[in-house]
């Protein structure tokens, strides 16, 4: 960014560019996006609107912490800087590079229904390879070997592993420093978890049960700004889902079962997955 908009003076307080106080840094289709949205309803939030991709893709990193600043919006003296990447959680050299930038950083970590997580990943990159005209295998081909059994290196499948990628991030953060958001609930009633995700910030509580309004035709929780207006997450968000057969959803299931029972005890709490 030049001189000219990295800093703007308004009647009597400066805005400008700051590095995160807090950082959504996954799961991947967990709902980051809204999540993101929905907690810049808050005044005292000041949010990146594109992943920045900075502690896990090289080519960002290496152009430093002022490279990172300038991709920050605008804010105001006491405001709160939040970007979300999803890319973070399962990046090893991410946690240690965050740490390195500040380790006082508060990290939000929204996660879902692994099973249901593959999928809408799944998906996700079946649309973008369709938008680019090229094919791609069904879901069941890539979740299963030939033999039937479940294949542990299929790279959606390693995403919701959560046990894993969270065991890296508490190597070098404490679990206060953490808030995990639960997306099931979130897509269910945002409100309640916006507001423990307030508490977990330290913000005051300013997002209101009103910002909030069910779209009976996209089939999820919309936003209303208190500035007005309404706004809806873009088709990309909560599009319909290729199916996965029974059978195969059922090995799936059974395979996370332990990788699950890891990750509630390393949160300490539980969720009803499958
Ligand atoms: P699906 O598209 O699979 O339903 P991310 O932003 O991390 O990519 O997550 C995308 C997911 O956010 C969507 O996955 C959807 O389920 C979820 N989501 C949560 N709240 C939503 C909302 N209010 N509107 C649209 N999608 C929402």
């Amino acid at each position: 960014a030049t001189a000219s908009n990295t800093t703007e003076t308004t009647a009597n307080a400066t805005a400008t560019q700051r590095l995160p106080g807090a950082i959504i840094i996954g799961v991947r289709k967990g709902g980051t996006r809204a999540l993101l949205e929905m907690l810049s309803l808050h005044p005292g939030v000041a949010v990146a609107k594109a992943e920045v991709h900075f502690f896990n893709l090289e080519e960002h990193y290496h152009r430093g912490l002022g490279w990172y600043r300038a991709q920050m919006p605008l804010s105001l003296p006491g405001q709160l800087t939040v970007e979300k990447t999803p890319g973070y959680f399962a990046a090893p050299q991410a946690p240690g590079r965050v740490r390195a930038m500040d380790r006082g950083v508060r990290l939000l970590l929204i996660v879902r229904d692994p099973a249901e997580r593959l999928v809408s990943d799944y998906t996700q990159v079946l649309h973008n390879r369709r938008q680019r005209g090229k094919l791609y295998r069904p879901l069941e081909d890539l979740l299963l070997r030939a033999d039937g059994s479940i294949d542990a290196g299929y790279k959606a499948l390693q995403r919701s592993l959560y046990y894993q990628h969270l065991g890296r991030w508490l190597e070098r953060f404490p679990r206060a420093q953490i808030h995990v958001v639960d997306g099931d609930a979130l897509v269910q009633e945002p409100f309640p978890e916006l507001q423990r995700a307030e508490r977990f910030l330290g913000l005051p509580p300013r997002i209101a049960p009103s910002n909030f309004y069910f779209n009976s035709t996209k089939g999820f929780y919309c936003l209303l700004p208190h500035a007005g207006g309404d706004r809806c997450l873009d088709e990309s968000k909560g599009r319909p889902h290729a199916p996965l057969r029974a059978g195969a959803r059922r090995k799936l299931c059974r395979f996370l079962r332990e990788p699950n029972r890891r990750f509630f005890q390393m949160v300490g709490r539980t969720f009803a997955w499958c």
